[in-house]
């Protein structure tokens, strides 16, 4: 696995052209469609605005502090996960594909729910789905089979999109990070906010939007009794913030030398939740408004959670309201932006670890990257079957892809390398806020064992109970398998030897001539 002097000359790796272009992909990274689609109503079910309680103690005991890590890992060693964490210990490689994987597995199905955005924003203009959104989101959209037959048939709805989606991201992702990625992020995320803070204004405009905001925000204190309210807490952190699996280390390893990594952090972490509580008020203000129309209480309204809210609810809203079209454009157009901003980071995780392995150019990732995500992306979520296998991937690599992948993560920065220690002194010695010594134990123990537990949980009832109605066949090739996937193309990628050394993203020519010299006479000294 070491270097050798006939490999292609290293080249320095792209780097962020500031602070602020790094911030705006952070934030673009997290907001997604976890946001808009997952928070309101996972809150909403959890205690309402009793779930603010455990959701912010989740953000400040574990989405910064693991933020934090991701930052500094990257930061320090300079690479995406593979070269970073085979830097932090010997075998490290591994987890660090596994991450890389599992966001190869995320993209693959999260471009899919973009495309449905992409589709339903054109819906919105006419409002297609007519007097009956349920059957037309399932029966003429999707064109689902029933969850226990599988079909290979298209969903052209779906699979023309879809395919637009991956040549859009390809195309930025093949610029590289800060052609691409970056000025991408420069112009979707202000528009997102423009576009979305529109929306929330007139939706508190709507008649009944008031009793919505009360459904939303009243809070049901008992359910802080409830462990598993906690746990939908963590684990809508975790998934929203985008830690722990290999994104934001990946981004902070383009920073420059000298770059306020905590205090970047928090304003991406804050700003992350504070668009997700905006996104609460938007989507219950115009829930309200609904019920208000109903004549019933917004308790008895259904559909609130998952892509329901989103793909039904929602057009039910926008088929009741004055101005429907404008408002759908804006909603669905407003997930757009926000999903491809998260593709984007889940995308360039993958290809910054090829880049950084084989040496190859951003384009040349690109491809070889595109041409397998796409094809699956199209053959297993642009088909009729798609919603089903999309229910059962997303489920399984987020209970447990994600959650493995972080506890393996901070545990080996934990026991490994430079230890925590090294690593806050290293956030210390370039960041404004100071790493407290708490953050060492958190990270090292409390954090993994928290996350243990829930993924325990999932794991004892997926066992148990199966997943949904789903045939124990689809469940073992499409859940188990997804999480296999990642763990054997992982294990393939390890053992494949490096062809390139990722460089500081400012080495002089003299130093990566340097590098080459002394990594031609260290057999196996990558490190
Ligand atoms: N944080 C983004 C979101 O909330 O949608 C991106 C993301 C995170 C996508 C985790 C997928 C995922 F599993």
């Amino acid at each position: 696995m070491s270097s050798s002097a006939s490999s292609p000359a290293p080249r320095a790796r792209d780097s962020w052209s500031g602070q602020t272009g790094f911030l705006l992909a952070a934030i673009g990274s997290a907001i997604g469609l976890g946001n808009i689609w997952r928070f309101p109503g996972v809150a909403y079910s959890n205690g309402g605005g009793a779930f603010l309680v455990p959701y912010l103690v989740a953000l400040v005991f574990v989405g910064i502090p693991m933020l934090w890590l991701d930052y500094a890992v990257g930061h320090k060693f300079r690479g995406s996960p593979p070269w970073a964490l085979r830097k932090v210990i010997g075998g490290g490689e591994f987890i660090g594909w596994f991450q890389t994987f599992v966001c190869f597995v995320i993209m693959v199905y999260y471009g899919a729910v973009l495309a449905w955005g992409v589709q339903y924003t054109i819906y919105s203009v006419n409002a297609a789905w007519g007097e009956d959104p349920t059957s037309f989101f399932t029966d003429t959209f999707l064109q689902v089979v029933p969850s226990d037959t599988f079909s290979w048939s298209p969903a052209w709805a779906v699979m023309i999109p879809l395919a637009l989606v991956w040549v859009l991201v390809l195309l930025v992702i093949g610029r590289g990070l800060s052609k691409g990625v970056e000025a991408a992020n420069k112009i979707f995320l202000p528009l997102l906010v423009v576009l979305f803070l529109v929306l929330v204004v007139r939706a508190l405009f709507l008649p009944g939007a008031t009793e919505g905001l009360n459904a939303f925000f009243t809070p049901t204190w008992s359910s802080l009794a409830d462990p598993q309210v906690w746990l939908a807490a963590f684990a809508q952190i975790f998934y929203s913030l985008s830690v722990g699996f290999g994104i934001m280390l990946t981004y902070a390893s383009y920073l420059k030398p000298k770059s306020n990594l905590t205090g970047t952090a928090l304003v991406a972490g804050f700003a992350n939740s504070s668009f997700e509580i905006l996104a609460g008020i938007g989507v219950f203000g115009a829930v309200g408004f609904m019920a208000h129309q109903q004549g019933v209480a917004v308790a008895d309204v259904e559909g609130l959670t998952g892509p329901i809210l989103s793909f039904v609810t929602f057009p039910k809203i926008i088929s009741m309201m004055p101005g429907g079209p404008l408002f759908g454009v804006l909603f669905f157009s407003s997930l757009v932006l926000a999903g491809v901003t998260s593709l984007l980071s889940l995308l360039q995780v993958v290809s910054g670890g090829l880049q950084d392995k084989f040496g190859w150019s951003a384009s040349r990732s690109a491809l070889v990257l595109g041409v397998p995500a796409t094809v699956i992306s199209l053959a297993l979520f642009g088909t009729r079957s798609g919603l089903n296998n999309l229910d059962i991937v997303d489920n399984f690599i987020n209970s447990i892809g994600v959650v493995s992948s972080a506890i393996l993560f901070a545990v080996l920065c934990a026991v490994a390398g430079p230890k925590l220690s090294g690593l806050r002194a290293h956030l210390n010695s370039v960041s404004s806020v100071k790493v407290p010594k708490l953050w060492e134990p958190l990270v090292g123990v409390v954090i993994p064992v928290v996350l243990f537990v829930m993924m325990a949980m999932s794991v004892v009832n997926l066992v148990n109970d199966g997943y949904r109605s789903y045939k124990l066949s689809f469940v073992l090739i499409f859940g188990w398998g997804s999480v296999l996937v990642a763990v054997i193309a992982a294990l393939i990628l390890t053992f494949i030897p490096w062809r390139h050394r990722p460089l500081d993203p400012h080495a002089t020519v003299a130093q990566i001539l340097a590098e080459d010299v002394r990594s031609a006479q260290t057999e196996g000294g990558d490190k």
